[in-house]
């Protein structure tokens, strides 16, 4: 991780007024272009955000031989006939994102050296099921000096696949291993993540054949090669649930376009119980108010329940209800530590296993907090836009991973922010 030499200065008090749009997901465009590698030849991809992971992913694809080159928000990434089967480990303990590259290499070159991934810390977070699922389909692992080397000694084939949890990483590594694979591969219990299903959108552009992406079964009947292929990249519900809560917390009035609020459904259904006022088109949404947020409670879950990367946001709005909301946390088991920080703005939330008790104060005060991690950051920044005074989030670096343009779309709409 960077050193953290630069924060972000919220002055709170004015709410925000006006219209941005967002881009591509993060969560999207780094699977995409580790999917590249399963087709030599020029690929495009477009509405990628400009954000530190897409940088980091693009070193990753440079190691293993592609070239990525940047227009505004166009990739292209041209893909070798034969890429290097090593990921470059440093970069890959960085990024959680990474480890997709296992099963990608594996389906192109028969094997594949990949460091056990890093990423935001939210307690432990395994890949049991991303490796039982490519042994399934053939791999073979071994983990030496924290380096894993997979082998498909006999090739990679179809297997009958069923998920003791949903897990969008374990459900993209094997998708992506299984559309080189002989034969048809069924993932029962699979993620159902927007992002995914345009990872197979991607992945049908290229010729693969994929049948129930974004439902809970996905059939694969494996191809014998992929092409290069041109996609744009589904855009971040996470961005824009991230500025709608944030025009939420100042009570103000904010559009979000190019986004899909089809995507967005339960956070969305939650915010209008805490009192905002919701109007939506095709691709845009527009949140209203409310003057001081009523108290809910939601439960994260995986799609298409409350995302656990927009919990953070909402218990920062909740922080200042009318009343006591309780939040549980189902997907990791210690996304918390952002909770000691807003405490310390004058917040009332308190953990009590999974759950989150959130007494609503009547207002919160600024100070220096730590944004350990991008939503966590995102969180802080939020509850500082409604702060009395100066509200510092040491770690502006967790932003750059995840948001393109933060400081400016809140500054377009009227906060006061600065980076320093
Ligand atoms: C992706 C997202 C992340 C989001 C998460 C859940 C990316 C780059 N990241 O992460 O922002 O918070 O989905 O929507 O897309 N698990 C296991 N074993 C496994 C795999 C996962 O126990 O082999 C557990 C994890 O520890 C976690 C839960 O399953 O508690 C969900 O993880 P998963 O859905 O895999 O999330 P990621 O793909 O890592």
């Amino acid at each position: 991780m960077a050193p953290r030499t630069e924060s972000l200065h919220v002055v709170g008090g004015t709410r925000l007024e006006g219209e941005i749009a967002v881009l591509g997901a993060k969560n999207a465009a780094l699977k995409h272009m580790v999917a590249t590698l399963l087709a030599p030849g020029t690929h495009h991809l477009t509405n990628v955000p400009r954000i530190l992971d897409v940088e980091i992913m693009g070193k990753v694809l440079e190691h293993v031989g592609a070239t990525c080159e940047r227009d505004g928000t166009t990739l292209e990434i041209v893909v070798p006939e034969v890429p290097n089967p090593e990921a470059p480990l440093d970069l890959v303990r960085q990024m959680r994102a990474s480890i997709l590259i296992l099963g990608t290499l594996l389906a192109r070159t028969g094997e594949a050296r990949v460091a056990l991934p890093g990423g935001d810390d939210f307690g432990s977070r395994p890949i049991d099921l991303h490796l039982g699922g490519l042994e399934d389909l053939g791999a073979v692992f071994d983990l030496q000096h924290g380096v894993l080397r997979a082998t498909a000694p006999d090739g990679l084939h179809g297997a009958d696949i069923f998920l003791e949890f949903p897990s969008v990483g374990a459900t993209e590594n094997i998708l992506l291993a299984s559309v080189l694979s002989e034969g048809t591969t069924t993932i029962g219990n699979a993620a159902r993540e927007p992002e995914l299903a345009d990872l197979a959108a991607y992945l049908t552009a290229m010729g693969a054949e994929i049948e129930g992406a974004g439902t809970s079964t996905i059939r694969v009947h494996g191809v014998d090669e992929l092409r290069p292929a041109d996609h744009h990249v589904v855009p971040d519900r996470l961005e824009a649930g991230t500025y709608i809560v944030a025009g939420a917390m100042t009570g103000g009035r904010v559009t979000i376009r190019d986004c899909i609020p089809a995507h967005l459904r339960m956070e969305l259904s939650k915010l209008g119980d805490a009192g905002a006022t919701i109007t939506t088109g095709d691709d845009w949404v527009t949140i209203e108010g409310p003057d001081r947020p009523e108290p809910i409670d939601f439960a994260t879950l995986p799609f298409p329940g409350y995302h656990t990367d927009m919990h953070p946001q909402m218990v920062a709005l909740l922080s200042v209800a009318s009343g006591t909301s309780i939040a549980t946390e189902n997907v990791y088991a210690a996304r918390f530590r952002y909770i000691g920080e807003l405490n310390r703005m004058g917040a009332d939330v308190h953990t009590d296993g999974q759950h989150i008790i959130i007494r609503g104060v009547e207002e919160l005060s600024g100070c220096e907090v730590d944004g350990c991690d991008i939503r966590a950051a995102a969180a802080l920044t939020i509850a500082g836009l409604r702060a009395d005074g100066t509200t510092i989030v040491v770690g502006a670096q967790h932003v750059d991973r995840g948001y393109d343009g933060f400081v400016d779309n809140l500054r377009s709409l009227g906060a006061t922010i600065d980076r320093i």
